[in-house]
C-alpha cells in the first residue's frame, strides 16, 4: 500500500494516452495515486484518463493544472470549467478535496501563478504563452493567484496523522533550474506562487507534489521533501515509458489491526 505520484499526463497526445492505457491494474490496486495537473484541456479526455486510473488505483487525488482551464472557444469561462471538472471528479469518485488515506492525510492545493515569483522581467517570448490566449476569467475574480489561493483557506487546519500537498505550480522559485539554463526563459514568470509554501508550511506537510515545469526532482528544502514526476510531452521525455513515484509507504501510518 503506497502514495504514489505523476502529473503532466499531456494525454491529448496518443503517446502518452497509450501508456496509462498500459498501466496494469494489478499492480496498483492497493496503491493511492496523486495527479499534480495537467491532464489534458479536453473535458472527455480528461474524463477518459482519471477514468482509466481510477479502475488501476484504489484511490486517485487530482487538482487542476492550467491546461484543464483552457476554454478555447466554448461557452464557459475557466472557472466554470473548473466546476465542471470537480462534479467530473465526484462522479468518478476521485478526489479534489482534502482525504485520508491509510493514516496519512493527502491535501490538494488550487493554484496559479504570481508574476511576481520570479524578481526579473519576463522575455517578449511570454506574449505567446497558451494560457493569456486560451483561459477566460470572470471579470469580478481579481488576481488569479489570490483567487486560487483563498480557494484553499478552509483546508489550511491541523489534521490528525501526516500531511503530503500538493498543487500544480511550484511553491518556490528553488525548485526552477537557474533562468539562463531554461529552453524557455519565461518559465519563471509563470510557473509558480510563494503562497503556496505558506500554506505547505501552515499544514505541516512532510511532502509536496507539484508539477507544470516538466522538471523532475526530488529534495528536501527546510525539512520538506519537494518532489516533481511528470510525464510531460513525448519529444520532452529523457526516459521512455510512465514510472509512477512513491512518495510513501502507508502500512506504516495505519492503526496495527488494519496493517
Ligand atoms: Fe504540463
Ligand atoms: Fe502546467
Amino acid at each position: 500500500m503506497r502514495l504514489l505520484a505523476i502529473s503532466d499526463l499531456h494525454t491529448d497526445f496518443a503517446e502518452n494516452r497509450r501508456l496509462v492505457e498500459q498501466v496494469a491494474r494489478a499492480d496498483y490496486k492497493n496503491d493511492a495515486l496523486i495527479v499534480a495537473g495537467d491532464i489534458a484541456d479536453q473535458l472527455e479526455i480528461i474524463k477518459r484518463t482519471l477514468g482509466q486510473l481510477r479502475e488501476k488505483f484504489k484511490t486517485v487525488f487530482f487538482t487542476p493544472g492550467n491546461h484543464e482551464l483552457w476554454v478555447r472557444g466554448s461557452e464557459w469561462n475557466s472557472i466554470e470549467k473548473l466546476f465542471k471538472i470537480q462534479a467530473l471528479c465526484e462522479d468518478l469518485d476521485v478526489h479534489w478535496q482534502p482525504s485520508k488515506v491509510g493514516g496519512v492525510w493527502v491535501v490538494p492545493l488550487f493554484s496559479w501563478y504570481d508574476p511576481a515569483f520570479d524578481i526579473e522581467e519576463p522575455d517578449e517570448e511570454l506574449h505567446g504563452w497558451a494560457d493569456f490566449h486560451l483561459c477566460r476569467w470572470p471579470r469580478e475574480m481579481g488576481e488569479k493567484f489570490e483567487y486560487f489561493f483563498k480557494l484553499n483557506e478552509p483546508n489550511i487546519r491541523a489534521y490528525d496523522g501526516p500531511v503530503v500537498s500538493f498543487s500544480h505550480f511550484l511553491p518556490r522559485i528553488e525548485l526552477l533550474p537557474p533562468r539562463d539554463t531554461l529552453r524557455f526563459k519565461s518559465l519563471p514568470n509563470v510557473a509558480g506562487c510563494g503562497l503556496i509554501e505558506n500554506q505547505i508550511r501552515l499544514l505541516n506537510s512532510v511532502a509536496h507534489v507539484f508539477g507544470h515545469s516538466h522538471i523532475n526532482l526530488d529534495l528536501v528544502i527546510d525539512g520538506v521533501r519537494y518532489v516533481q514526476n511528470a510525464l510531460s510531452y513525448p519529444k520532452e521525455r529523457r526516459t521512455p515509458g510512465l514510472a509512477f513515484k512513491e512518495i510513501m509507504r502507508l502500512e506504516p501510518f495505519l492503526p496495527a489491526d488494519q496493517r
